[in-house]
């Protein structure tokens, strides 16, 4: 028999190796504790706090040791929650960030707003932001590219499971290349880390996809890439929203600027830092 709350030396484990708070490493245990316990995903935090049979305290023991070897709970579970859905998740995805919340918010904003009926998403990864605008807003079209067709699938997989009344178009591109047409809004959260930035050997981050990470030295070439090129894309008037790096805003406002967008804006994540710039394509193109 195990009980969660005998397991000092799990959580001191987790603490010392990952180096993540106690805090952290007890809500993990009690994930992975749930999750040997066969519970739903969405479940998993209200686990029994006693586990008695041998097979899932195996499996539990098992689901530990891969996580201390620095693998991320999503990937062990195979899912990850997001805008109060859960998506599944592996390693040619990125996890989704609770801060891209601020992005697909913001987006819903600008197409209630403005009554925007047709969305571009680029690099979609898990489908994470096409299908959280989708299932808040069924009535519009959407395309969400990747340029991994491992990560396409996966994000087909989970718009059957969580939106199977909309029909997102999936297509694999890079970036604009197998694009055509116009949209009224252009939104992404493309890869931005610089290449040598510490946040890359951080808990995790090695098992997720450097093509979902990194664009170039600073971070900032697939940015400079879709700001310039979102200009073909967009209608008149249409909008641009782009997630970035808390010291990214001030280069993305300048690219921005300088590609013909106007009434810019940033809005900053819940720790104040600056996390997506966006703006309008001037109507004189
Ligand atoms: C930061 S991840 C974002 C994933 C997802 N949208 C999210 O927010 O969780 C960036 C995504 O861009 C994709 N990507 C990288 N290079 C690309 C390219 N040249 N064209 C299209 N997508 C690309 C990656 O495969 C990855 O899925």
């Amino acid at each position: 028999m195990m009980k969660l709350d005998s397991m000092e030396s799990d959580i001191n484990s987790l603490t010392q190796t990952l180096g993540i708070s106690r805090p952290e490493a007890i809500r993990e245990i009690k994930i992975l504790f749930g999750y040997a316990n066969n519970l739903d995903p969405v479940e998993l935090i209200k686990e029994p706090d006693v586990m008695r049979d041998p097979i899932k305290l195996k499996k539990y023991r098992r689901i530990f040791n891969d996580r201390l070897t620095g693998k991320p709970v999503a990937y062990i579970l195979g899912c990850k929650e997001f805008y109060g859905l859960c998506f599944n998740v592996n390693e040619y995805t990125l996890i989704p960030r609770p801060d891209t919340e601020l992005l697909v918010d913001l987006a819903i904003e600008k197409i209630q707003q403005h009554n925007l009926k047709k969305v571009l998403e680029l690099g979609t990864g898990s489908g994470s932001i096409a299908i959280s605008i989708a299932t808040h807003l069924p009535n519009i079209q959407i395309t969400a590219t990747d340029i991994s067709s491992n990560a396409l699938e996966v994000a087909l997989r989970n718009a059957m499971n969580l939106c199977p009344n909309h029909t997102i178009e999936f297509k694999k591109s890079d970036w604009f290349s197998e694009i055509s047409g116009v949209f009224d809004l252009i939104v992404s959260n493309p890869p931005y880390i610089a290449k040598d930035d510490a946040y890359l050997t951080g808990d995790g981050v090695i098992y997720e996809p450097s093509i979902a990470l990194t664009s170039g030295l600073s971070g900032l070439d697939a940015l400079t890439l879709i700001v310039n090129q979102s200009k073909s894309f967009l209608v008149e008037d249409g909008w641009l929203l782009l997630e970035h790096g808390y010291d990214q805003r001030d280069s993305c406002r300048h690219l921005l600027s300088a590609a013909g967008f106007t009434s810019l804006f940033d809005e900053s994540d819940l720790g104040g830092n600056p996390r997506v710039s966006g703006g309008k394509i001037r109507t004189d193109k």
